[in-house]
């Protein structure tokens, strides 16, 4: 086993689904209601505003409604006490990572709690609600205002700085996500490209499960305290 200083941590919605947030595939999930091509493209924004605004202030409102669970503070925990160097990669838009604890976090997929003005490009901290269309406080142009969430067919937030994570770490760890919306499904091979061990914390196997080292299926609020146990307890810090 080679030494291990660089972590590096995908986390999708099956992290945040002990807190009470719905996870998008499967019965009951968010697509379940709704087609994404509705929702979450740039073209429903141009269409229905009104239902894509709605939709993402009824999640934020969700969010303020929950907690962040054992998994988030497991996370936190680890960055706070692991003297390598740890780094989460969220495709979540809530902020239950941070409210554990987390500071050292890339929302790949945009966050709920910010708004991105049309007009002037500007991201904003935002708590209420936009289906009112208020004018953006920094170039005030009115109806510019909309969720600060990448939608099918958007790029990705910060995507150099993950793919130099991905060709640094010695370790990858996927935790709760599908593993069906790429780029962030292809991550798991790139890191393998690198030369990082690979592991899955999931509840069930994920699509790509097939490319990870060692697969772990179990609820995150259990698999991840005892992961994040392991890897303070081992003496494998390079
Ligand atoms: N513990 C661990 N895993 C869980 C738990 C749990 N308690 N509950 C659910 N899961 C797993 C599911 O088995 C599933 O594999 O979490 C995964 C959630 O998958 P998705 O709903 O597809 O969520 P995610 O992978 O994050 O979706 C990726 O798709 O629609 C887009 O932008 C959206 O960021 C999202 C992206």
């Amino acid at each position: 086993m080679r030494d291990l200083y660089n972590i590096l941590i995908l986390t999708g919605a099956g992290i945040s689904a002990e807190s009470g947030l719905d996870t998008f595939r499967g019965p009951g999930g968010l697509w379940a209601g709704h087609r994404v091509e509705d929702i979450c493209t740039p073209e429903a924004l141009e269409r229905n505003r009104a239902l894509v605004l709605d939709f993402y202030d009824a999640r934020r409102a969700a969010l303020a409604q929950v907690v962040p669970n054992p998994a988030h503070q497991a996370l936190a925990r680890l960055e706070a006490e692991w003297s390598g160097n740890l780094l989460i990669v969220t495709q979540n838009v809530d902020d239950l990572h941070e409210r554990a604890g987390t500071r050292k976090i890339i929302h790949m997929h945009g966050e709920l709690l910010s708004a991105l003005c049309e007009a002037c490009g500007r991201r904003m901290c935002w708590h209420g609600d936009m289906a009112d269309e208020p004018p953006c406080g920094t170039c005030e142009a009115e109806a510019a205002i909309r969720p600060d969430i990448v939608f099918f067919g958007e790029i990705p937030y910060q995507m150099d700085a993950i793919e130099r994570a991905l060709a640094k770490a010695d370790l990858f760890v996927s935790i709760g996500t599908s593993g069906a919306v790429y780029p962030a499904a292809g991550f798991v091979q790139t890191a393998r490209h690198y030369g990082a061990e690979t592991l899955e914390l999931n509840l069930e196997p994920s699509a790509g499960s097939y490319y990870f080292e060692q697969s772990r299926i179990g609820p995150a609020s259990r698999l991840v305290p005892e992961w994040v146990d392991e890897v303070l307890s081992s003496n494998r810090l390079s």
